[in-house]
């Protein structure tokens, strides 16, 4: 059979998989699952993981369309309404969504308790009591006055419900027990935020080479963030401050959670 040329839609994943970016919710599901004491959690958290990165790349392609955040630089090169059209953009997060919920009814290697379990989680995560949600609010609330607490809520919704579901997937697939399941769903609440704060920190700070995408983009489009409302200074020293904290939490684990640890400093010491 004659194979036919890629259309559209391939050339733009092609597109995508040529910079992938950090891969930071991936590796940390993969980290979780093996720091609860799963010693296979790694290997088993594969398509899961795949499927969380999955989500996220499709709200950065969403996240730099005209009618969202307009941008043309992202992980490096053109963004993909700019390198094809926004039909292509939008069609290319709607196929990467699905993709990831397929990724995870289809693991074979997982139970089927474990992949419902994976499923309520992300959609969770990522639907309007998520990621859709905060993107929401962040639209509404450009060139808005907001207090620290809004901010906050806004942040924890936009970026820390995938980054907290990454770390809960990893609980799931590595089979943590309920104690476990609930200090990774508070190391999130706390790792997201920071996340974000130096998201916010960074795009003052670095430059578009570095960053991959557009620098000064926050203060050009109106975006109130924690370092508008608290400086440079005191928005990083958030951040640590809630590093520390979520270090803090997983104190009593042992050797098997050091590839977690390494990654939650990665989240905050970082300028890209
Ligand atoms: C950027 O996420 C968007 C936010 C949620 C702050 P990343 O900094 O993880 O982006 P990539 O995946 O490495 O490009
Ligand atoms: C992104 O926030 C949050 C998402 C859910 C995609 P930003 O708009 O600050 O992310 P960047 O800076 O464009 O990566
Ligand atoms: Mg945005
Ligand atoms: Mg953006
Ligand atoms: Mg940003």
């Amino acid at each position: 059979m004659q194979k036919r040329p890629p259309d559209r839609l391939n050339r733009a994943l092609a597109h995508l998989a040529a910079s992938p970016g950090k891969r930071l919710r991936p590796r940390l599901l993969q980290a979780a699952a093996s720091a609860v004491g799963n010693e296979s959690g790694k290997t088993l958290a594969i398509n899961a993981a795949e499927a969380i990165e999955l989500i996220h790349t499709y709200s950065l392609i969403h996240d730099d369309l005209p009618a969202m955040d307009d941008d043309d630089l992202r992980r490096g090169q053109a963004t993909l309404h700019v390198a094809f059209d926004e039909a292509t953009a939008i069609l290319v997060g709607d196929g990467l969504q699905t993709r990831a919920f397929e990724l995870i009814a289809s693991d074979e290697q997982l139970s089927p308790q474990q992949r419902v379990d994976l499923i309520v989680c992300l959609t969770k995560a990522s639907g309007f009591d998520g990621m859709v949600g905060g993107q929401g609010l962040d639209i509404e609330a450009t060139e808005q006055a907001l207090t620290l607490e809004q901010l906050k809520n806004i942040h924890a919704l936009k970026t820390g419900a995938l980054i907290t579901a990454a770390l809960v997937m990893g609980g799931i697939v590595g089979q943590a027990n309920s104690a476990q399941k609930i200090t990774l769903e508070a190391v999130g609440d706390r790792i997201g935020l920071a996340f974000q704060i130096i998201d916010d920190v960074i795009d003052v700070r670095s430059d578009s080479a570095t960053l991959g995408k557009t620098a000064g983009k926050d203060s050009a489009a109106g975006k109130l963030t924690y370092v508008t409302l608290m400086g440079l200074e005191a928005a990083e020293n958030t951040a640590t401050h809630l590093y520390e904290e979520a270090l803090g939490l997983i104190d009593g684990w042992g050797p098997e959670a050091d590839k977690l640890r390494d990654l939650l400093a990665r989240m905050v010491k970082r300028d890209r």
